[in-house]
């Protein structure tokens, strides 16, 4: 059994989204967190998220393109959707993508 495959929920395809002005693409049918520990295992992995919709350290704002409302979510419970576009993100997750080259400009959720 190989051990990251585990992690995600099954999927058949990435879809794409922005964080932070960068695009990437991860597993539809996940959790936006789930999605970021795709792209950032280790970091993410050990980052201080309870995944339980407890911590708030997963919080982000984003919305689904251009002209769609902006809405706050936790990321340990929202699911990822193609065209989803990450705006702010918590100390937290900023610190776990640090690697993945993001947008420094603009404010961080409290
Ligand atoms: S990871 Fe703790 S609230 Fe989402």
């Amino acid at each position: 059994m190989s051990a990251p495959s585990t992690l995600y929920r099954p999927f058949t395809h990435l879809v794409r989204i922005t964080v932070r002005g960068k695009q990437f693409e991860v597993p539809e049918n996940n959790t936006l967190l789930r999605c970021l520990q795709y792209l950032a295992p280790d970091d993410v992995s050990y980052g201080r998220f309870c995944w339980n919709e407890e911590c708030q350290y997963c919080r982000v704002t984003f919305d689904l393109g251009e002209g769609t409302p902006e809405r706050a979510a936790l990321s340990c419970k929202l699911m990822v959707q193609e065209g989803m576009r990450v705006k702010e993100v918590t100390t937290e997750i900023r610190y776990c993508l640090r690697n993945l080259g993001l947008e420094e400009k603009g404010r961080g959720c409290p």
